[in-house]
């Protein structure tokens, strides 16, 4: 068989590339749902998901390999010519669908390809030795939600194209019952002979506009969504007046997750406060810094610390720096109020706790709600079936005067 395409049929190397692609295109269509239909449950159950994802991945980007090399190899090819000429309106249609097909077996391992680059934190890996991220895109997860966005929205459509094409494959071996499939398939010298006529630039050009035009349409549907409010980062509290220090005596820095709906509990064994606290004014400021490797929580420790949640690796600290005030309403007495950094996105945030001073002696315990997304953790888990939003966290301290 011939290593290049004729007029009449499609030579090995056009082959080979056809169906190599078409098989890890539909590879990762089925990896990527299935990936996302697996149970959440316990930490073999995330494991399994992230390894799914990750062979998902993998597929996608050779799938990408080869289509670039499939596009260049096709540049050299005359392409066999069409059985009917005379159908003009089916010949634009599946030229269309080709464009289509073209541009969505590289625009969606791309996509993908960007959603896991922006996702803050990381996600599962690409299983190769060629580096993970690409260059340029900055970790966010506002971004990130983009592109995942698209990427769903981009199977849909890229599934739907791929249907229309097998359709017409099977058009024309059960209703026209010519030699199309055989030209890409069969046995070459079984192809028949097409006729000879030539058609101008136009059609193929409209057909190739109109291709465009389909992932042009996605690529704006997604572009044109709302966005979600809440990302940016406000400007920095007032502060507080002049203090004197506390040590921290003893202390419990705990939180509380939701997976696959039970509650998960666990702490910080290590954690440092710096804090400054007038008794008279009731104002301060207190800096926390807490490290991220020193988590327990339950089943689920080597998880929560990994590259798709908290990433101690990427960032090995949370902190907490406020402003401490009297509470203006009813509830705990006081609020320290200022920003929260965990993953290396900062929040500005409230958070209340109860604080008695008794002489030099002081006990502080509070308690905050923060929602994962807001730092960009675990922004592939885009709903709470496998870790709830909200999580926990509550600290309970003596200090003392120094
Ligand atoms: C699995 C079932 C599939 C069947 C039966 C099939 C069949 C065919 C046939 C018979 C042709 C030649 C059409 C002609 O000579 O005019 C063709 C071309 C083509 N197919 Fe498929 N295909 C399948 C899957 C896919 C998939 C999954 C993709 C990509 C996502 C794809 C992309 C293409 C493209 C881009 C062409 C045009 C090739 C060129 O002009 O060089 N096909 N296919
Ligand atoms: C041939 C190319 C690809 C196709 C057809 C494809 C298709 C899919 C599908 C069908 C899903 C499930 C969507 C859903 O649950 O609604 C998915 C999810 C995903 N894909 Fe791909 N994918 C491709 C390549 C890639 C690549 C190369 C990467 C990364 C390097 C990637 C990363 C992801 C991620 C992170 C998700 C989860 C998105 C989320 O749930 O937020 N994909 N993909």
């Amino acid at each position: 068989m011939n290593a290049s395409n004729t007029a009449r049929a499609y030579g090995w190397v056009a082959r080979f590339f056809h169906w190599t692609v078409a098989a890890l295109i539909l590879a990762a269509i089925a990896l990527g749902l299935y990936a996302g239909s697996l149970p959440k449950g316990g930490e073999a159950q995330l494991q399994a998901i992230f390894q799914t994802y990750s062979v998902h991945k993998t597929v996608g980007v050779t799938a990408l390999t080869l289509a670039v090399l499939r596009i260049l190899w096709t540049l050299t090819q005359k392409k066999p010519l069409p059985l009917h000429p005379g159908r003009r309106l089916e010949g634009f249609v599946a030229e269309t669908v080709h464009w289509g097909l073209w541009i969505g077996m590289i625009i969606m391992p791309i996509s993908g390809w960007l959603l896991h680059s922006a996702a803050p934190g990381g996600f599962a890996r690409i299983l190769w030795p060629l580096g993970q991220r690409l260059p340029m895109v900055p970790e966010d997860a506002a971004l990130a939600e983009r592109f995942a966005a698209f990427h769903k929205l981009g199977w849909l459509l890229l599934g739907g194209l791929i249907l229309l094409h097998i359709l017409g494959a099977l058009k024309h071996v059960i209703i026209d019952r010519d030699g199309t499939l055989s030209r890409m398939a069969g046995n070459p010298e079984r192809a028949p002979e097409p006729p000879t006529a030539t058609s101008g630039v136009l059609p193929h050009l409209l057909a190739a506009l109109a291709g465009i035009a389909i992932w042009a349409g996605a690529a704006l549907t997604i572009a044109a969504a709302p966005t979600k409010d809440g990302e940016n980062i406000p400007a920095s509290a007032p502060q507080a007046a002049a203090t004197s220090g506390w040590a921290v005596q003893q202390g419990t820095l705990n939180i509380e997750a939701t997976q696959a709906g039970s509650t998960v509990s666990g702490r910080f064994d290590q954690w440092q406060a710096v804090i400054d606290y007038d008794p008279e004014s009731q104002t301060g400021r207190v800096v926390v810094n807490v490290d991220i490797a020193s988590l327990t929580l339950g089943a689920v420790s080597d998880t929560a610390k990994g590259p798709d949640f908290l990433n101690a690796a990427a960032h090995p600290n949370a902190v907490f720096e406020a402003d401490i005030l009297p509470a203006t309403s009813a509830g705990p007495s006081h609020i320290a109020r200022g920003r929260l950094t965990i993953a290396g996105h900062a929040v500005e945030t409230d958070l209340p706790f109860e604080l008695t001073v008794n002489g030099d002696e002081a006990q502080a315990k509070g308690s905050l709600q923060v929602d994962r997304r807001d730092f960009g953790i675990g922004t592939s888990y885009g709903d709470e079936s496998t870790v709830g939003f909200g999580v926990n966290i509550s600290f309970d301290l003596t200090a003392k005067r120094q």
